[in-house]
């Protein structure tokens, strides 16, 4: 606030920033312009990164994919090509993709790609409104708008994946996936609360060190009956790993939840019809070092004698996806092979927790439900 006028002061609007998007798809909140451009400007590298994002040449006409590899397709001139990748080097490291843009592939550290193919089968996106939590540069986001959802909302903390969306951005031009540098807790509850049809939190669980508090925010974003997907770390056998130190190198897990712990945090939350679709142990052909993320990757954090084992002497990282329908309601936007209309999932695919949808039909609905 001014103290002499009473009013309140504009924020500072930094050049070359954008959330434009956002206020056209949800006015109401327009109000959080001044915590996504404080949130960015606290960063010490923001004004570094902001000059690439300014270096970007403008982008031709051009068409947009987004499949395995999001694409912008356009030719560029040898010299605009080199500046084009130059600006983006200047936001490493990348670690989610593939894109290419332009003609510059960024290989990412992980072939995000992969991930999506393990659950893209069991959603049905079309026309929903998707929020997208720990959503990192948003790549996510663009393939689920290929999978036909009518918008993503992606909140992130790291101001540096949020700055390499808006570089993406001035690419693709596509203001219906969007990437603001917060937190779920600093995602207000007035509104956030009940406005979104499906609920994303990957990789994001074992990283809080309330997961029942976290699982219980994306219940609460979500419309009644909404969809969640829940992707984490998980412990092999019945027996949640609670690292000493660091886990695979990372400092901040917290705990590495056996998948029926998770399905058990979840139903805790208010979670209904929990299914768990997917495990798989993470491979050094998902997740690695490259041109676009130098650092060290998976393979060192495997003990060199036995990729069974991290270095810490834990079991090597294995994941787990779990889809489940939120509080109340219908079930919206989960189908696919898993839980097509009227069918029933593979017995061996399933953990139910004795929880059915309540009241109506007990079925899945592939209706969908829209704000
Ligand atoms: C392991 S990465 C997963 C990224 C992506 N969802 C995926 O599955 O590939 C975890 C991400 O969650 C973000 N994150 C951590 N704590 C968070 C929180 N409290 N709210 C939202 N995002 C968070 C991190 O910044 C990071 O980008």
């Amino acid at each position: 606030m001014s103290a002499q006028s009473g009013r309140r002061t504009e924020p500072a609007r930094p050049v070359g920033i954008r959330f434009d998007g956002l206020h056209a798809h949800l006015p109401d909140w327009a109000g959080l312009d001044d915590l996504l451009f404080r949130k960015l400007q606290s960063h010490g590298d923001f004004d570094k990164w902001r000059q690439a994002i300014l270096g970007l040449p403008a982008p031709p006409a051009s068409s947009n994919s987004f499949e395995d590899t999001v694409t912008v397709s356009a030719e560029l001139a040898p010299s605009e090509t080199k500046r084009l990748r130059d600006a983006l080097q200047a936001l490493h490291p990348w670690r989610k993709g593939p894109f290419s843009l332009l003609g510059v592939r960024i290989d990412s550290e992980w072939r995000s790609d992969i991930k999506w193919a393990r659950i893209a089968p069991h959603l049905d996106l079309e026309g929903l409104r998707v929020l997208d939590v720990g959503c990192g540069n948003g790549y996510y986001g663009w393939r689920m708008l290929g999978a036909g959802a009518a918008l993503v909302i992606g909140i992130d903390p790291s101001v540096l994946y949020c700055m390499q969306h808006q570089a993406i951005n001035r690419l693709i031009g596509d203001d219906r996936n969007q990437v603001l540098p917060l937190a779920l807790e600093t995602l207000p509850e007035a509104l956030s609360a009940g406005r979104f049809d499906a609920v994303f939190s990957m990789g994001v669980v074992y990283h809080r060190r309330d997961p029942l508090g976290h699982l219980r925010r994306v219940a609460q974003c979500l419309v009644p009956g909404g969809t969640a997907v829940i992707e984490s770390l998980c412990a092999e056998g019945p027996q949640t790993l609670i690292p000493d130190g660091r886990y695979a190198r990372m400092r901040n897990v917290w705990q590495v939840p056996a998948q029926r712990q998770l399905a058990h945090w979840m139903a805790d939350s208010g979670f209904e019809d929990i299914r768990i679709v997917d495990t798989t142990v993470t491979s050094t052909a998902e997740q690695r070092t490259t041109e676009w993320m130098r650092f060290e990757s998976l393979a060192e954090a495997l003990d060199p004698t036995d990729s069974t084992r991290t270095v810490e002497g834990y079991p090597a990282p294995r994941r787990c996806l779990l889809i489940a329908r939120g509080p109340g309601g219908r079930l919206v936007g989960s189908g696919g092979p898993a839980t097509s209309c009227g069918a029933s999932p593979p017995a061996e695919a399933v953990l139910r927790l004795g929880l059915r949808p309540t009241g109506g039909d007990p079925r899945p609905s592939c209706r969908f439900r829209s704000l």
